[in-house]
């Protein structure tokens, strides 16, 4: 058996994302409502959206914790992946970014099982109850990762998953001078995840990397 890998280039990328589900029109809207307000176009791609909805049904999902809402996309989206009586919880400390996605979740269709919570995911992790959810995706600030990780473990049950966005530091994890000023933070995360030993994982290179990890 090789074990040789393909190269993935943008063209491999532009040949699953055209044979992947995407977007729905509220999804398509939402995108394009919260940058006409402003909001930075860095939610998650609509491919990753899918192989998220994809781990959630596989592994039975009912309850799930985000960090980082931004606009509510990849909230709706998880969202629609849980049973009835499933539940999401996503914080999100900008004031701006959380009242979008309030009201965007709020006219959505699966607005009974999210609730947002406004505020430091520093603060708001430590409230939830452990073993709480079934999975974690974290997508917000790098440097609270390691933070993040940590309260993630605590609050997921064993047997679940602890998902983690930008792996490959927005594209620029072998620039030797990034000028991103996150993507040190999202190097040495990768190396904490690499090394964690609680947590079986790997990096899924969809959209810009996603770390899948099943708590041993
Ligand atoms: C990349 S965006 C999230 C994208 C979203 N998951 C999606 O794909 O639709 C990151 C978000 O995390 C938020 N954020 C940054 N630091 C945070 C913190 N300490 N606690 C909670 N949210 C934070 C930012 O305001 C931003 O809206």
């Amino acid at each position: 058996m090789s074990h040789e890998s393909t190269l993935v280039t943008q063209r491999h990328f532009e040949y699953l994302a055209a044979r992947t589900v995407g977007d729905d029109q509220f999804l398509k809207q939402l995108r394009a409502d919260a940058q006409a307000a402003g909001i930075p176009a860095i939610d998650i791609a609509p491919e990753e959206a899918s192989f998220l909805q994809i781990l959630l049904m596989a592994t039975k999902a009912r309850d799930v914790v985000e960090v980082g809402t931004l606009a509510g996309y990849s909230a709706v989206a998880m969202a629609r992946a849980l049973p009835r009586g499933g539940t999401l919880r996503t914080i999100e400390l900008n004031p701006r970014h959380a009242d979008f996605a309030r009201r965007r979740i709020a006219a959505s269709d699966v607005a009974e099982l999210v609730t947002l919570f406004e505020g430091d995911a520093r603060v708001v992790l430590a409230t939830f109850a452990t073993h709480s959810a079934d999975a974690i995706f974290l997508d917000a600030d790098k440097a609270g990762y390691s933070r993040y990780l940590e309260e993630g473990l605590r609050i997921v049950r064993p047997g679940g998953l602890v998902l983690v966005d930008n792996a490959f530091a927005f594209g620029q994890l072998f620039h030797e001078l990034p000028t991103d000023r996150e993507a040190p933070a999202v190097k040495a995360f990768n190396e904490i995840m690499a090394k964690e030993s609680r947590l079986q994982s790997v990096i899924v290179p969809l959209g810009d990397g996603l770390w899948v990890g099943v708590k041993r």
